[in-house]
């Protein structure tokens, strides 16, 4: 029985996959390397010396994706086949909306019709809008989301449970990410943003890399202690770790729909980012203070005690950790970025696998 990873090679499926090899799973990942490249498929089997199924298809193409079905004897779904770039969403909400919703139901009902009902999915902190109350709990108000991105978590998430309100025999697990950042300690995989960069870590680490000029600090005149925008960030590892303590939990326990905040639970600001970066690494990274991007919220920050609880699962690695492994996959010249400035410069909208 395997474990089906629909976008598999991006930033967050490929070090989930690494985990799950680790753990002696059988994967088979589904990517149309949209936004991913064959490179990482190749670094995942060197780093854990193991192979697995691969198929270049589109998960929305349900001929195929009914294919991979036929072929394969999957025990559970871990979704990670949606487009994360919230500007380039509001600008291409359809092509959101169906990569990230037409695909999910297109997954769903083909499990549906070969009677796999294990299904995890990437959901985010986005919808929590603006957080009723900090630290988020996963009974807080969701809704109030801001751009099509965001809008997409949130319905899938209503699909979610109406799917199993229409059938328990579903076992379905939210997971809410907060801030995924940092990279595989070897280096070999980390995060592919194209173009230039939207989220803070991908982009300090360039311009520590003298790859772009100087960081932009969206706002400085929040409610926080130093004034600037407070997130939890989480390494890519642990978050990774926390899709195979879902998974034990679904495949032991069953029938449940579950939710969970995947997160440190502790928030650090965009300066206090920029200072762990250049004491870590040694790198200066130069920045001024612009102002506000819209749509950003002051504080977001999880209580991940439910995850801790629930599913024995917590984030163990450090805000050093996060900003050595981002800057390793940087410096060992990993990432494709730069290779090719000229169409990076071109490129100022971004789409991203998770
Ligand atoms: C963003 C998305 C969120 C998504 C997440 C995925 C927005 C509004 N939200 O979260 O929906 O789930 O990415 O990773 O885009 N910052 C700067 N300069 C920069 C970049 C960021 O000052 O060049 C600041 C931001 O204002 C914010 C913090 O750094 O305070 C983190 O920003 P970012 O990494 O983009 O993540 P979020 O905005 O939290």
């Amino acid at each position: 029985m395997a474990i089906l990873l629909p976008g598999g090679a991006g930033f967050i499926g490929s070090h989930t996959a690494i985990e799950l090899l680790e753990r002696g799973k059988e994967i088979i990942i589904v990517d149309n390397f949209l936004n991913s490249n064959a490179k990482v498929l190749e670094s995942v089997k060197k780093i854990t010396g193991r192979d697995f199924k691969f198929y270049e298809i589109d998960y929305k193409n349900r001929a195929e994706l009914e294919k991979v079905f036929e072929e394969n004897e999957i025990e559970a779904v871990i979704n990670f086949a949606g487009f994360k770039a919230v500007g380039e969403s509001v600008q291409k909400p359809i092509e959101y909306y169906h990569n990230n919703i037409s695909g999910a139901l297109v997954l769903l009902d083909t499990m549906r019709k070969y009677g796999c009902k294990k299904f995890i999915f990437s959901s985010s902190a986005t919808v929590y809008g603006e957080p009723e109350r900090i630290p988020l709990t996963e009974e807080c108000r969701v809704g109030g989301t801001t751009n099509p991105y965001g809008n997409t978590k949130l319905f899938i998430e209503q699909i979610l449970k109406d799917i199993y309100q229409s059938d328990n025999t579903w076992d379905i697990c939210i997971l809410r990410y907060f801030n995924p950042v940092g990279a595989h300690e070897s280096g070999l995989i980390g995060e592919e943003p194209q173009g230039i960069p939207n989220n803070l870590l991908p982009y300090m680490v360039r311009v520590a890399n003298e790859q772009l000029k100087e960081l932009s600090v969206f706002g400085d005149d929040y409610d926080t202690p130093d004034g600037t925008g407070v997130r939890d960030y989480i390494h890519v590892v642990d978050l990774a770790k926390g899709h195979l303590k879902a998974l034990d939990k679904i495949e032991k326990e069953g029938q449940g729909l579950y939710i969970y905040n995947l997160g440190t639970g502790t928030g650090y600001s965009v300066l206090d980012m920029v200072k762990a970066f250049e004491k870590t690494t040694g790198k200066k990274v130069p920045y001024k203070i612009v102002p506000r991007r819209p749509g950003d919220i002051a504080i977001c920050y999880a209580n991940p005690q439910k995850a801790k609880d629930e599913l024995g699962w917590e984030a163990t690695k450090t805000l050093e950790d996060m900003c050595q492994d981002a800057w390793n996959y940087i410096k060992k010249g990993n990432s494709s970025y730069g290779r090719n400035a000229r169409d990076n410069k071109k490129n100022d909208i971004r789409e991203n696998r998770l």
